[in-house]
């Protein structure tokens, strides 16, 4: 089986080709980060307008990398939802469009669904297992015990976690993107320098919250000179990240500690979304996994970022199961798994 997956509900254009047997043929990623980077975010606007212009392009691209015309493909799957409209809409009336002239199955995607079956791409991961999935919309703590078996354990009362990255970054006048930069900001320095609070550690459930962090930043940044001196600049990234993973890791704790009663079968932790890039959090999480037996599975970073590798694959998932799409789809802003 060999699926075509496109990838446009944020700011990166991805087209990528997937077969069943866990090979990705191509997989291109077009950020549009130059685009986006003077207004210090994600713009929808420009970034509908920037998928228009490229999908088709990369579409053939990746076709083209594969060795492949459209008529070897088993079906098409594009992201159906959650976030921006108008890419989601470029997305799918690509994908239904190729799907509908080539007479082939359209699958839609949920995009956090993407993300939490990519372990199942690059790391032969049986289902039961536990997941954590950080990105810059979403922080979430789910047992997926199958595809479309989502049991939510906790999420975000405020921000996820790479929003908080992000505007962490940004107060500490690091560059868009801010997640990236604040870890390489935070090599070097001192996280014990500043006292910053650890949201939500000891406490019982699984939810997460940033927004105190962020804030106790800010009155850090509020007391320093400006532009922050470099050492204060790197002594507050590295704060910052320790809290976060040690935030992050507190919470799956009692996320393994609830599983080990009620789903002892459960042996397998994996995080996924473009947070899992982040290394200090990605330590952080195997030491927990060490301490409950556990295996971690952390994809390769460049499928943890948006890519539609992962679209392709969970659309190989849900094919394999009977589960297409009609051509009258409609688009899905929002779409909890
Ligand atoms: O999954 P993703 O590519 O897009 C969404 O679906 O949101 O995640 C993007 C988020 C951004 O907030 C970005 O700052 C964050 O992931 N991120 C990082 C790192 N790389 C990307 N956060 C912390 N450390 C990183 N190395
Ligand atoms: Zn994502």
């Amino acid at each position: 089986m060999i699926v075509l997956g496109i990838e446009t509900s944020c700011d990166e254009t991805a087209a990528a080709i997937v077969t069943a047997d866990r090979r990705i043929l191509a997989n291109v990623v077009l950020s549009q980060l130059d685009e986006h980077r003077p207004y210090g975010g994600v713009v929808p606007e420009i970034a509908a307008r920037a998928h228009l212009d490229h999908i088709d392009r990369l579409v053939a691209e990746a076709m083209a990398e594969a060795g492949l015309g459209f008529a070897d493909l088993d079906g098409v799957a594009a992201t159906g939802g959650p976030g921006l409209i108008g890419g989601i809409i470029v997305g799918v009336m690509t994908a239904k469009s190729i799907a509908a002239v080539h007479g082939k199955p359209f699958v839609a995607v949920n995009h956090l669904e993407g993300h939490a079956l990519t372990a199942r791409l690059t790391d032969d991961v049986a289902f039961p297992y536990l997941l954590l999935l950080v990105s810059g919309g979403h922080c979430q703590l789910l047992l997926v015990e199958g595809v479309g078996g989502y049991t939510l354990l906790g999420s975000t009362i405020d921000d996820a976690v790479g929003e908080a990255f992000d505007k962490t970054a940004k107060m500490l006048g690091l560059p868009y993107p801010g997640g990236p930069a604040l870890e390489r900001a935070a090599a070097g320095g001192d996280a014990a320098r500043f006292a910053l609070p650890r949201p939500m550690l000891g406490r019982p459930g699984c939810d997460f919250s940033f927004s105190g962090l962020k804030t106790a930043v800010r009155q850090k940044v509020e007391q320093m000179p400006r532009p922050l001196p470099e050492a204060a600049l790197a002594d507050l990234a590295a704060g910052f990240q320790t809290a976060v993973c040690e935030s992050l890791a507190g919470r799956c704790r009692n996320a393994l500690k609830q599983l080990s009663v009620s789903h002892p079968q459960v042996r397998t932790m994996v995080v996924a979304g473009g947070v899992a890039a982040n290394q200090a959090i990605r330590t952080a999480l195997t030491g927990l996994c060490a301490d409950f037996d556990y295996r971690f599975v952390a994809p390769p970073m460049k499928l943890c970022t948006d890519n539609a590798a992962m679209i392709a694959w969970a659309g190989i998932e849900k094919l394999r199961l009977g589960e297409t799409a009609p051509l009258t789809f409609a688009p899905r802003p929002r779409w909890p798994l």
